[in-house]
């Protein structure tokens, strides 16, 4: 009897693998029985965005933690799939950050021309997962446009069910009896909101710098961004300051550590996500930290306790797509006896390898060489079209250099695809005077 496997999510980790086994099938193996859950009505994941917020028609909590005027914060070059790029997609070279619109449009093309949506069972949530005595999983999982609960079992689960949706929320004194808005990164959609508003941020991360961002593009009063580690340090517009932590707020103020306060009008905590799978049995579920080397999972994929179990996407990402479809593959292969796994010793000394050699990297420079080995290491023993990794990183390099030389410009610049050595062009508008970021607008020439 054929073996069966459970995708838990049809964001693009999903639709990686996804695609890993229909491209198998397609040079004519034999694969296993595929079934892919998605909580969602449609795919792509956190680029399927929504207006909702909090619980969505069904009671679920939304997973969207995108917003509208969202582009790409890296350039797109460091994402591209091997297998499907730009070029292909949209049947000419593309500038180097397209808005979200753009990218799930991308994401989308693949799978169109895969033709894998009917492995995909939308609307349904994964409730719970448990490895039995038999050796097999039992998925229990609702269908929820029938409201009706359903357990199946399989020979493999491959969790990819994103780690950027659920909040991590701090409390800080007055927050409660604060006069203006206190929301979390996840809830927020349009920075239109925040127009002429004074606006606090906390955290120093991609989403503090891009709701900031957007927030001044959109014509907000002020923004004060509050650290707890370390200020951004970019060379910021004149309406945007830099602070140390915030210790209280008191009705409609603000008092940092260094005793300077300011009056806002709303909070808005960009203060990142906490990896969550409720869903998965205590012995199944990954705990880890946002980090390159993700706790308790060899090769970054494989859960060491349970080698038929997989986690995909669960780093912290400087590459994205293409990292997740190295593992994609990676974990085919494994399911497919193509590529074995060690013993659980042997596993454990590969996750701590990962740790300690993430432990000891310098700079950004440095992660974002590590992550781009990782990614080769992984397609190296696969099919998967090989790339030219330091190109990709090289984007990255680019990348990091323009945003340092201009926060609000570095999305004007254009990088060479590693996958097809095409340059992009520069896009019509610079982004901070191009307010429609609509698909159509974006591919104007
Ligand atoms: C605000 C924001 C902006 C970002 N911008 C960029 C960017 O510009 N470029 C970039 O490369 N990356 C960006 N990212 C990173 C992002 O993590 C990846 O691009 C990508 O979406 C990760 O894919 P994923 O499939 O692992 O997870 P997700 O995209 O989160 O998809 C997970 C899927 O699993 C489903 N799911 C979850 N739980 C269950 C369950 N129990 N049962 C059934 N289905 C379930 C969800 O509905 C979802 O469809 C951004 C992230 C955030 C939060
Ligand atoms: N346009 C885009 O493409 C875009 C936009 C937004 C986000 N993203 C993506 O979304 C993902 C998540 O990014 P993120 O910025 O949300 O999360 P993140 O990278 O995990 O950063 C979390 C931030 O919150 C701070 N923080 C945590 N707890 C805090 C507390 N109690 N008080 C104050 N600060 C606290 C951290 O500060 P410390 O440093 O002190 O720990 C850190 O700066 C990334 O992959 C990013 O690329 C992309």
């Amino acid at each position: 009897m054929a073996e069966r496997v459970a995708i838990i999510g049809a964001g693009p980790s999903g639709l990686a693998q996804l695609r890993a086994f229909q491209s198998a099938r397609e040079k004519g193996a034999d694969i296993p029985e595929i079934v892919c859950f998605e909580k969602q009505d449609d795919w792509g994941g956190l680029w399927n965005y929504t207006w909702r917020t909090g619980l969505d028609e069904y009671g679920e909590p939304v997973h969207c933690s995108m917003y509208r005027y969202l582009w790409s914060n890296g350039p797109k070059e460091g994402l591209e799939f091997a297998d499907y790029t730009f070029e292909e997609h949209f049947g000419k070279p593309i500038a180097s950050y397209p808005p979200r619109a753009v990218l799930f449009d991308y994401i989308k093309g693949r799978v169109e021309k895969a033709g894998v949506r009917d492995w995909i069972r939308f609307r349904c949530p994964v409730r719970r997962v448990e490895y039995k005595e038999n050796g097999k999983f039992r998925v229990v999982y609702q269908d929820l446009v029938n409201d009706k609960e359903h357990d199946q079992e399989f020979d493999y689960v491959i969790n990819a069910g994103g780690h950027f949706s659920t909040p991590n929320v701090p409390h800080y004194p007055g927050f409660d009896t604060f006069n203006g808005r206190v929301l979390h990164a996840h809830d927020f959609r349009d920075a239109v909101e925040f127009k002429d508003k004074n606006i606090l941020i906390l955290g120093t991360s991609y989403s503090a710098e891009d709701i900031g961002s957007q927030c001044w593009k959109y014509g907000c009063k002020s923004l004060t961004v509050a650290h707890r580690t370390a200020p951004m340090g970019y060379d910021w517009p004149d309406n945007w300051q830099e602070v140390p932590a915030l210790v209280k707020v008191d009705k409609d103020t603000a008092y940092f550590k260094d005793g300077s306060s300011k009056k806002v009008d709303a909070v808005i905590l960009c203060t990142g996500y906490i990896h969550h799978f409720p869903y998965m049995e205590e012995a199944l579920r990954l705990k880890t930290a946002n980090r390159l080397a993700a706790a308790d999972l060899y090769k970054g994929v494989v859960w060491v306790h349970n080698p038929k179990l997989f986690y995909l996407g669960m780093q912290d990402q400087w590459f994205t797509f293409n990292m997740f479809d190295a593992q994609a593959w990676y974990v085919r292969d494994i399911i497919m006896g193509r590529i074995s796994v060690p013993d659980k010793n042997a596993m454990l000394a590969d996750v701590k390898a990962r740790v300690d050699a993430e432990d000891a990297l310098e700079d950004d420079y440095a992660c974002i060489r590590y992550q781009g080995a990782y990614t080769k290491e992984l397609i190296d023993e696969t099919d998967y079209p090989s790339f030219d990794i330091d190109a990709a990183n090289q984007a990255f390099f680019e990348w990091k250099k323009h945003k340092k030389k201009g926060i609000m410009t570095f999305r004007n610049n254009g990088y060479v695809s590693p996958m097809t050595g095409t340059q992009a062009p520069p896009h019509h508008t610079p982004w901070k005077d191009a307010l429609d970021d609509s698909l159509e607008t974006y591919l104007q020439v």
